[in-house]
């Protein structure tokens, strides 16, 4: 068999996105738009949206990607991504969704993270995003990327979502909250993932 032609794509070819948020289908359709694939969404597809079991980035991503492929008979794409506080030993990481509750209250979550790590000096802090790619036959590869900063506070900018306002990027003077949206994603944890998979899986 040709691992090569298994795990690359070309234009045309059907490409499942395995989210049912659709600003997440919609971003990861402009991301991919240069490849000329025919990207299709999970939830249009009516897959199940399976519980987020692991207990990393890469495992949650992995079952969700395969849950999607195993449906749609199709190669399917998921990702997962967080926010992790060195001084709380990586929290909230793969919870950070979940630390913003049912109302999705990221003010609540970011208080929560300024109020655990107190006095604390180490003020460090990193995004995940895990991106996991599965295909039918079983096989799946999985890309990680990573953003290093430090924890601001009080937050500061509205150009963002979640954790953005409490994080500024080592090397810059601003938050992602106050950052033009093309910077951060020209540089974010999810841009790093996104090129390892390009890299490893597209043909343009
Ligand atoms: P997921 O949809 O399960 O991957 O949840 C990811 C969570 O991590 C989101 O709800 C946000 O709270 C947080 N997160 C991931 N990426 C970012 C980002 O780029 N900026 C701010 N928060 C993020």
């Amino acid at each position: 068999m040709n691992l090569t032609t298994e795990t690359s794509f070309s234009p045309g070819d059907k490409l499942v996105v395995a989210s049912h948020n659709s600003g997440k289908v919609r971003e990861i359709q402009e991301l991919l738009e240069p490849f000329g694939l025919e990207i299709l969404s999970a939830g249009d597809l009516g897959a199940p949206e399976p519980e987020e079991t692991g207990d990393t980035f890469e495992a949650n991503a992995r079952l969700k990607a395969h849950a999607s492929a195993q449906f749609t008979n199709l190669p399917a794409l998921a990702d997962d991504s967080g926010f992790c506080v060195a001084g709380l030993e990586g929290a909230p990481g793969i919870y950070s969704a979940r630390w913003a509750g049912t109302d999705k209250n990221f003010s609540v979550a970011m208080s929560r993270i300024n109020d655990q790590l107190g006095t604390q000096e180490d003020r460090t802090a990193w995004f995940v995003c895990c991106l996991s790619i599965a295909w039918p036959t079983g096989k799946s590869l999985t890309f990680r990327g990573e953003v290093w900063g430090d924890i601001a506070w009080p937050p500061r900018g509205n150009k963002g979502f979640g954790y953005d306002p409490m994080f500024q990027p080592n090397g810059h003077a601003i938050t992602f909250g106050e950052m033009e949206p093309h910077i951060k994603h020209s540089m974010s944890h999810r841009a790093h993932a996104f090129r390892l998979f390009v890299d490893s899986c597209l043909r343009r």
